[in-house]
């Protein structure tokens, strides 16, 4: 069978941005960062992104595009006679599991650009947005029709291959997104007493950072650029061997920073001017954000363009979910794509169905520490699965395959030059591994900060 690949480079550019440019960066960051004390964290934050997100995200992109192989695949092609395939099939999985969730999540903003846009959210007393986001979610029909429409567009997408499919969806949906995201970010910007957002922003006080609050940055920086769940390594195995991938992974890690700050700079500007408080945490953007667009001038129309902004940004990272996985079936048990893509989305809706139930029904079912369905799901994807997918692929790259042969790779065996080897080896060999451990101990509580 013959591999599909990306047709242009600007479609290489969409479809990975696509997938770092997420719920992370529109619903996560904000609200991590309000929570964190504003500046001093996005500092941090920058910090982990430039010092080990980049390198970690160059790591993914040349060991696909050096095997041209799915995300266990790649493993293989390299070392075949130990199991470390293994860290691919943890990170295939990782992906199905948090695509489970990530698409109900991405199916209550479904829910709230229906509602922002007949200007329903407009009529609920600001005391109420709390309540009234938890009766939505709490629901047992809803979020699962929303679910299963956001599995669905994601199935359609995919199930055409990568240019016919998540390229092409990406080159129209990217585009749409960042126009859609300026627009807002003017509007914040020229509210009346839109400085203080900014400050916030901008003017770090490092008396409000905390370690957990640099850990949190840390395994936000991985988050964010979608990495440890082998997808840059597949989107990597797509790209052809003429390409300069360390350009290709500086454009994506700046493009991902930067809608995360834009969306800082639509969500606080508009906080502040409103006298609202920026730390209310998950419910930054489904309860502080609706209370806020109902005292802006035309709030109903800059509501609805800000949850199609947040659903469009999901949808290019469940697309990239769903590939992982879909290229790792349909290659190695030689399924078609359509077929694949159509099982897998079926199985990955039904795994959805506990989280969904977890914020209803099934809200009393509590499991390990008192962990309902989707803290469950979220805590081991996220907290375990996720920093060992990336120490694997870290150790992998610089202690099995060797920084040595991934630099021929990542200079197209001298076509491009390279010129950090020493310091792309420090940190792939010992910087990154350290620091994965250190937010694997502290995310799963073994280190107490
Ligand atoms: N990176 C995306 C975000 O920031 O929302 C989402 C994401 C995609 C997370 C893929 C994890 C992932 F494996």
């Amino acid at each position: 069978m013959k591999r599909d690949s990306f047709g242009s480079r600007l479609g290489i550019l969409a479809a990975a941005a696509g997938s770092a440019i997420g719920l992370g960066n529109i619903w996560k960051f904000p609200f991590i960062t309000g929570q964190n004390g504003g500046a001093a964290f996005i500092l941090v934050y920058l910090l982990c992104i430039a010092l080990i997100g980049l390198p970690v995200m160059l790591s993914e992109f040349v060991l696909g595009r050096k095997t041209q192989a799915n995300a266990a695949g790649a493993f293989k092609a390299i070392e075949q006679d130990k199991p470390w395939h293994l860290s691919g099939y943890i990170a295939i999985a990782t992906a199905f599991i948090i695509l489970s969730y990530y698409a109900m999540i991405a199916g209550w903003i479904f829910s709230y650009i229906g509602r922002a846009a007949t200007g329903k959210l407009m009529t609920i007393a600001p005391e109420q947005l709390g309540d009234y986001f938890g009766s939505i979610i709490g629901s047992n029909v809803e979020p699962m029709v929303c679910t299963f429409l956001v599995v669905a567009l994601t199935a359609f997408m995919v199930m055409s291959g990568v240019k016919d499919g998540i390229e092409k969806y990406s080159k129209i949906l990217m585009p749409v997104l960042l126009v859609i995201l300026v627009g807002l970010m003017i509007r914040s910007v020229t509210l009346d007493d839109a400085s203080k957002g900014l400050e916030f922003l901008f003017k770090p006080d490092f008396s409000k950072l905390t370690t957990s609050g640099v850990l949190e940055a840390l395994g936000h920086a991985f988050y964010s650029l979608s990495l440890g769940m082998g997808i840059i390594l597949t989107y990597g195995s797509y790209i052809n061997k003429k390409e300069n991938i360390l350009k290709l992974a500086l454009q994506v890690t700046i493009a991902d920073t930067l809608i995360a700050l834009m969306a800082g700079i639509v969500i606080f500007p508009a906080v502040f001017a409103y006298g609202f408080k920026p730390d209310a945490g998950p419910g930054l953007i489904f309860i502080t954000l609706p209370a806020v667009f109902q005292e802006m001038p035309f709030g109903a129309l800059f509501e609805t363009l800000f949850f199609l902004l947040v659903g469009i940004a999901a949808l290019t990272s469940t697309i990239s979910l769903l590939e992982v996985v879909v290229a790792f079936v349909t290659e190695q048990f030689n399924i078609a794509r359509k077929k694949a893509t159509i099982l897998l989305a079926l199985a990955i809706y039904l795994l959805s169905i506990p989280s969904t139930l977890s914020f209803g029904m099934w809200s009393g079912i509590k499991m390990f520490g008192g962990k309902t369905f989707f803290d469950l799901f979220d805590f081991v994807a996220s907290n375990i699965s996720l920093p060992l997918g990336g120490i694997l692929v870290c150790i992998f790259v610089g202690w099995i395959w060797g920084t040595e042969n991934a630099v021929k790779e990542i200079t197209s065996n001298g076509l491009y030059v390279f010129k950090y080897n020493g310091l792309y080896d420090f940190i792939i060999k010992f910087l990154a591994p350290a620091a994965i451990i250190v937010i694997f101990l502290n995310s799963t509580g073994l280190l107490s900060t």
